[in-house]
């Protein structure tokens, strides 16, 4: 498989954002133009002219209904509470399917933090060598390729000296939807008994209903075709009112669940921005229970 598609569309969506005023925007994300290459990065880089970049993100936005708001509202809400649970105590951070997540190197919080980056071989090399180039230190992250679908994630992890009882925090960040649902029962198997009782895990997934049409949402349709037409359908949902009861099943404890379309109203308002993210794109943070 080459670069992830999808990866870097998400890279494009924080591009964009990055190039709104300051007053206006949810986050910056330096480094996300350097991980484009092609027509997004003309998008990117035109997004920067003054005037024009509102342009692009509603062309962005009339071409694919939902997806952006959605990848901003999550990137900003996983940035939030990745900063509140390092304040707590969290030091270390494993991000699978990392993509061209930028958090290692522009998040204050984790400065001090251990972060593992999981993804697949052609999409860190291509991280590695952009970020390099964008004078950033590559090495400030560990990357280890891992195919989720076929690797022993647990033993992959292991084998890199990965230390116990360092309080951890796994970010699955816009992956569960790309992935068999055995590759996801495995690696919630392998997430729990690596970071043991007390680790968290943050992770976005699509509500199931989207998947199968049992439930309505405006934008699936169109959502839904576009990341099949290239090459990264979505493949497992979940349904946000039995979260619970799965996670239960698979020793953990949801600690909190939400759409991008709530945390994005509560981000989106203050700012007087009237851009609406997806209910189908749903965000939740769950520790590893503890035996009884
Ligand atoms: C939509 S991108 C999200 C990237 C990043 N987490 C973000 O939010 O910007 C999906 C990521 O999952 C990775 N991925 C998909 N299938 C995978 C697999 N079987 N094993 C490891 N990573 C995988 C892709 O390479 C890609 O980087």
């Amino acid at each position: 498989m080459g670069v992830s598609f999808t990866a870097q569309t998400m890279a494009l969506q924080r591009a964009l954002e990055t190039a709104r005023p300051a007053g206006s925007r949810l986050f910056a994300d330096p480094l996300a133009v350097s991980f484009l290459s092609g027509g997004l990065r003309i998008a990117a880089q035109l997004a920067r002219v003054p005037m024009a970049g509102r342009l692009v993100s509603r062309a962005y936005d009339a071409v694919w209904p939902g997806p952006r708001p959605s990848a901003v509202v999550r990137t900003r809400l996983i940035d939030d509470t990745v900063t509140a649970l390092v304040a707590d105590g969290v030091r270390r951070v494993v991000l699978l399917g990392a993509g061209f997540d930028s958090r290692a190197w522009r998040l204050d919080a984790l400065r001090e933090a251990t972060v593992v980056e999981i993804d697949l071989p052609a999409t860190q090399s291509a991280k590695r060598i952009a970020v390099e180039r964008a004078g950033a230190d590559p090495d400030r992250v560990r990357f280890l390729p891992v195919d989720l679908e076929t690797a022993d994630l647990e033993k992959a992890i292991r084998a890199t000296g990965f230390e116990p009882d360092v309080p951890t925090l796994v970010v699955w960040e816009g992956v569960t939807n790309y992935l068999t649902a055995e590759a996801v029962d495995r690696t919630l198997a392998a997430i729990s008994a690596l970071v043991g009782p007390d680790g968290l895990l943050l992770f976005t997934f699509v509500h199931a209903g989207a998947l199968d049409g049992s439930t309505y949402f405006p934008e699936a349709e169109q959502w839904v075709r576009s990341v099949a037409r290239v090459g990264e359908p979505w493949t497992f949902g979940l349904d946000p009112n039995r979260l619970a009861a799965f996670l239960t099943d698979r020793g953990y404890e949801l600690v909190w669940e939400q759409s991008t379309a709530t945390a994005g109203h509560d981000y989106f308002t203050p700012l007087g921005r009237s851009e609406r993210a997806s209910e189908l794109y749903r965000v939740a943070l769950a520790t590893v229970s503890r035996p009884e």
